[in-house]
């Protein structure tokens, strides 16, 4: 199959207090691998097989109506998903360093303020979906969500940093209390790999 589960890049219970190990397992183990098998099944003998998901969510209305909104559903669900491992690790938090912090402080007067905004677009997604801090095509920070597996990528936008507020990601150990979550899980934020991403988005 095309597509593969990325391995974690830390044991599931290497985010522990802030993300629970049982919650780690059933999210990589069940939720991510089933957005990648759902995507293989719709890609599988196609032209579009070997292509990346986040290639084909840059340009979704170029993939056929017939699995466009599959590739939408689960090709976001897999991208998400890799992207949201990447941007957690143990022993990480705090105030960012290098150059995503002068961005942020650049385009939000402060990393608090940063916060704020990003934690409101997070608690303010009805329902499932995702908070984002993106670099949009002029190179500037910008945060945002979206709905369900949409990603930010569908409207030109490169997600460097994302928190995912599906009940799945926290109800095992938050249940309803998703503000907590959002105040546990800057406490895992991996800002050196933001850093990479940021860089990486700005060519
Ligand atoms: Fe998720």
């Amino acid at each position: 199959m095309a597509h593969q589960l990325p391995a974690l890049p830390y044991g599931f219970d290497a985010l522990e207090p802030f993300i629970d190990e049982a919650t780690m397992r059933l999210h990589h183990g069940k939720h991510h691998q089933a957005y990648i098998d759902n995507l293989n099944k719709a890609v599988t003998g196609t032209a579009l097989e070997n292509v990346p998901a986040e290639l084909l969510l840059k340009d979704l209305p170029a993939v056929p109506e017939g699995i466009r909104n599959v590739v939408r559903n689960h090709g976001g669900g897999h991208a998400n998903h890799s992207l949201f491992w990447e941007v957690m690790a143990p022993g990480a938090g705090g105030v960012p360093t290098g150059p995503v912090a002068e961005a942020i402080t650049g385009a939000f007067g402060s990393f608090e303020s940063f916060k704020e905004r990003l934690t409101a677009a997070a608690m303010g997604q009805f329902g499932s979906g995702w908070g984002w801090l993106v670099v949009k095509k002029d190179g500037s920070l910008a945060v945002g969500n979206t709905p369900n597996q949409d990603s930010p990528l569908s409207v030109g936008d490169t997600p460097i940093l994302g928190v995912d507020v599906w009940e799945h990601a926290y109800y095992l150990r938050y249940q309803n209390r998703r503000a907590e979550y959002l105040q546990s899980w800057y406490s895992v934020v991996n800002w050196s790999r933001v850093n990479d991403l940021l860089r990486q988005a700005r060519g």
